[in-house]
């Protein structure tokens, strides 16, 4: 049985791990970002990390915008993680987080591919689509009560 673990990453070594799949996945499969796909928002986000059998496999980082207005993204799991529970598990946890710091929405940019697997967990879309480094993205919300 494969046991897939979310935490927050709180140590360095945690973060950096983060941000290697990060890299891995938004700049070297998907090229959307030629070096880094860091940015400013990343200092003052929670990072989420998925371990599975004490691998880490996946993340994703929530941060405040404004007004109390919280965002998620950079949500990424390996390719030999996909297809099973670790995304489904990440966005949960990203929820779960938003409503323990009293988040009053919750929402996210979403690539146009990932607007299903998004919908199947609940979230709506709200709306049009723009582009956001050349792809088309969706903002979605979740219902946090
Ligand atoms: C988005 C992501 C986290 C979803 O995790 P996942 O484990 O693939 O989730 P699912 O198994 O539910 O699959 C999600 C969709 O990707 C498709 N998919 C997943 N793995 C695939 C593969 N190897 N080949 C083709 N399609 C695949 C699924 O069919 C599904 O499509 P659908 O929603 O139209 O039915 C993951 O695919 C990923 O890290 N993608 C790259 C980064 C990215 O796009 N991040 C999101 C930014 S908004």
């Amino acid at each position: 049985m494969k046991k897939i673990f979310c935490q927050i990453a709180k140590s360095r070594e945690e973060i950096l791990e983060c941000y290697k799949i990060r890299y891995e996945i938004f700049v070297c499969e998907q090229k959307l970002f030629s070096e880094s796909d860091k940015d400013k928002n990343d200092k003052d986000s929670v990072h989420i990390l998925a371990k599975r059998n004490g691998e880490a496999v996946g993340t994703v980082r929530i941060f405040m915008k404004k007004n109390n207005i919280w965002f998620g993204g950079r949500l990424a799991v390996l390719k030999k993680a996909r297809r099973g529970d670790a995304s489904k598990l990440l966005v949960k946890k990203a929820v779960e987080i938003a409503k323990i710091k009293k988040a009053k929405r919750f929402l996210a940019w979403i690539q146009v591919a990932n607007v299903n697997f998004f919908l199947r967990l609940g979230w709506k879309k709200i709306g049009n689509k723009k582009d956001y480094l050349g792809k088309p993205h969706q903002l979605m919300e979740t219902n946090l009560s």
